[in-house]
């Protein structure tokens, strides 16, 4: 027999829209009837310049910024794709969580484009595009772990199936990739802070400051974060003036004890979780969003995997941050399981993927 291609006629070709943030990104992906994905098109568009001055991004300016360019990105990825909006399957988009500004821009697009192609309309949820986003690029399927640290969330998952997670942890206070960023700024780092911190940090001592591990050794399953941020903060303002390599330094200080708190959380979640996964040779780790590029963090987790018996996953660096690509694999998802949303699904600015997940104490308004 034949293996089905992603031509087959039971093929789907879904355009993803992404708007929930900083980037502005359309892809096309197709999904073949194994259940196979193929980015045939993935054209991300990044606002940094315009925020750069702010030091953050500002919501209206970003919505501004997604309302001028995602139509001629969307046309880009359809060209590029060498497809036309009459061959497309599903039109997926995500419509939250993130700045409402931007979610209504794109929810409006992909809606639209919906009703002219008379096509289903998927409103996705932009955490779970990250969550599936390694059934596209390596075939993992669920059930597996999974670690999501992203901008705005950090949290550890029982991914069940597609539209099945338990939330194991989140974050009291801040998110990781919030606190590379606000480190970043206070040492003067360029914007996007993350990756910044550990070019900066490749060129530093990690045991020169001593930070703290927030969590370490607790047997709540939570993260944290703020407490460290302080902590920089407060080495920097005794080592001031900053040279480069007292920056260098903090950065791998900061980089070092964010790694050893991570790690211990997965670790927890590793030997609590393990009876979700009876047979012992298929206990899938996955780690995705935007922190997943950094390479420190990857490399500890891969160890952590190793030590507990767990296969580590994890997108292909140019698919950690926000991108089309994981919002059409969502939508494709979704199609194949009939789950396509009606043209007046809101825009979601706050959407947990696990609502049934009880408030960690000291949780903000994020977690
Ligand atoms: O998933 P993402 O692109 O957007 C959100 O959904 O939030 O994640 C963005 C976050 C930012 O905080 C950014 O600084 C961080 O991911 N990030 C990194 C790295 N690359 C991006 N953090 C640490 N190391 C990196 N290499
Ligand atoms: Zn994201």
């Amino acid at each position: 027999m034949s293996e089905p291609s992603d031509t087959a006629p039971s093929a789907a070709l879904v355009l993803g829209i992404e708007t929930s943030c900083d980037e502005t990104a359309a892809a096309i992906v197709s999904r073949n009837a194994a259940g196979e994905g193929r980015i045939l098109s993935n054209i991300v568009l990044s606002q940094f310049d315009k925020h750069a001055i702010y030091g953050g991004v500002v919501p209206e300016i970003a919505a501004r910024a997604h309302a001028e360019s995602l139509d001629l990105l969307v046309k880009t990825a359809l060209d590029k794709a060498g497809v036309t909006l009459g061959d497309l399957t599903g039109i997926a988009v995500a419509t939250g969580p993130g700045l409402i500004g931007g979610l209504v821009v794109g929810a409006t697009t992909g809606k639209a484009l919906a009703l002219a192609t008379g096509r289903p309309f998927v409103a996705i949820n932009h955490l779970e595009a990250h969550a599936l986003t390694v059934g596209l690029t390596d075939q993992v399927r669920p059930p597996y772990l999974m670690l999501l640290v992203s901008g705005g969330h950090t949290q550890l998952l029982l991914v069940e199936g597609v539209g099945q997670y338990r939330r194991l942890a989140t974050t009291i206070d801040d998110a990781l990739g919030e606190a590379f960023d606000k480190t970043a700024k206070l040492l003067g780092l360029p914007m996007p802070g993350g990756p910044a911190v550990e070019k900066a940090a490749a060129n530093g001592n990690g045991t020169r400051f001593d930070l703290p591990r927030p969590m370490k050794g607790r047997s709540d399953p939570h993260f944290s974060f703020a407490g460290l941020k302080t902590a920089v903060r407060h080495a920097a303002m005794q080592s001031a003036p900053l040279s480069e390599q007292d920056i260098a330094d903090l950065c791998a200080s900061f980089q070092a004890a964010v790694c050893e708190s991570v790690a211990d959380r997965v670790r927890l979640a590793m030997r609590t979780g393990a009876s979700h996964f009876p047979d012992a040779g298929q206990r899938p780790f996955v780690v995705a969003g935007g922190v997943a590029a950094n390479k420190a963090l990857r490399a500890t987790l891969v160890d952590v995997a190793r030590a507990h018996d767990f296969s580590f996953h994890a997108p292909p660096f140019e698919l950690c941050g926000d991108n089309g690509a994981m919002i059409a694999w969502a939508g494709a998802e979704r199609l194949a399981r009939d789950l396509a949303d009606p043209l007046d699904a809101p825009a979601r600015p706050r959407w947990p993927l696990d609502a049934e997940a009880p408030k960690a104490i000291g949780a903000g308004v994020k977690a």
